[in-house]
């Protein structure tokens, strides 16, 4: 498995529509499994394609948080939300490619999502708490949307520029 570099917002990457996977071939199960291993050891809960650099649909995520839980690495091709609740869940989202900061993003507390897994097969599922914030996050990333999109416009500015900063100094160091 190889750590993939994550891009850091601000970037044209990260505001693309990203293209339907036709068919789950051998390079592409080595992608999903090169993001998890980047997702763990970065760490976070959730990755999308986009974040590395390829604009497929595609997303890594394990929202398993209870202490000395089973991990659950999900790899999900194409995935399409079919079902969202009335109900409503607010979380303080962040995410990989803009490290340290953080808001409250409020989206619908449970959503019924399909997708194709890494055997080529459909799958759904009905996924609720941290779950379905994750996989409303990442499914937004793969249409160039991010949780900062979300916020009033004088926030999303201030985040956005010490984003910048942020890659000034590592692109000096
Ligand atoms: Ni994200």
């Amino acid at each position: 498995m190889t750590l993939r570099n994550i891009i850091i917002h601000p970037d044209p990457r990260l505001k693309k529509h990203c293209a339907q996977v036709p068919e789950i071939s051998a390079g592409l199960r080595k992608l999903a499994d090169d993001m998890l291993q980047t997702m763990y050891d970065a760490p976070g809960i959730g990755l999308a394609a986009p974040q590395v650099g390829e604009l497929i649909r595609l997303i890594v995520m394990d929202a398993v948080k209870e202490e000395g839980a089973a991990a659950r690495p999900m790899a999900l091709f194409n995935p399409e939300v079919t079902w969202v609740s009335e109900e409503m869940n607010t979380y303080e989202e962040g995410c990989l490619s803009i490290p340290e900061q953080f808001a409250e993003v409020e989206r619908p507390a449970e959503v019924r999502v399909r997708w194709t897994n890494v055997d080529g097969k459909q799958q759904q599922e009905q996924f609720g708490g941290l779950w379905a914030t994750c996989v409303q996050h990442e499914i937004d990333h793969l249409d160039g949307k991010l949780f900062i999109d979300y916020l009033k416009p004088l926030r999303r500015q201030m985040i956005t520029r010490r984003m910048v900063k942020l890659k000034r100094e590592r692109a000096r160091a």
